[in-house]
């Protein structure tokens, strides 16, 4: 009862992300889909993601490691790069996400790098956490999670 008054307080302060419940239901089933697709010698530790873009197509990632640690890819930037060479930059040019799904073995949002990776192509997304079961865990959006970006209007890019 209290996660779904966190998610009623959530879209009261964002109505302009709200998204219909079936939209989420598809997003957490692809990034549950996409999460068992991970591969995951070194950590064990799977992440599914699903980006759902302005087209209103869905693209799934899941991390890739590496045995140098460092080229290891993160779900988030798979499921975007996927959406990227799908062609979804062609209509609506760099801001194409509008929200993002994660499932992780833990509960947690997009890391760090992940986050400056989404605030590339868009300038607001709707965020979602959920489990291994699709229960959605947290709720946020990328302005909430990475407050004050550096972003490409720094550089002049609109
Ligand atoms: N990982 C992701 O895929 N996304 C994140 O935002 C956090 C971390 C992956 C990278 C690595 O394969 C494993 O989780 C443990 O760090
Ligand atoms: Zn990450």
């Amino acid at each position: 009862m209290e996660r779904k008054n966190q998610i009623i307080t959530f879209f009261e302060r964002h109505p302009e992300l709200k998204l219909k419940q079936e939209i989420i239901d598809q997003l957490i089933t692809e990034a549950k889909l996409t999460r068992e697709k991970a591969y995951t010698p070194y950590s064990h530790y799977k992440v599914g993601a699903a980006v759902l873009c302005e087209s209103g197509k869905i693209y799934g990632g899941c991390n890739v490691e590496d045995v140098s640690y460092t080229l290891t890819d993160h779900a988030e930037k798979v499921a975007i790069l996927q959406a990227i060479l799908a062609g979804e930059m062609k209509e609506y040019g760099r801001k194409f996400i509008k929200a993002l799904v994660v499932v992780h073995e833990k509960d947690s949002m997009p890391c760090g790098i992940c986050r400056q990776r989404i605030k590339e192509f868009c300038d607001e997304a709707l965020i979602i956490n959920a489990n291994q079961e699709g229960k959605i865990l947290g709720i946020s959006c990328l302005s909430e999670l990475l407050p004050a970006a550096f972003g490409p209007s720094h550089l002049g890019k609109d």
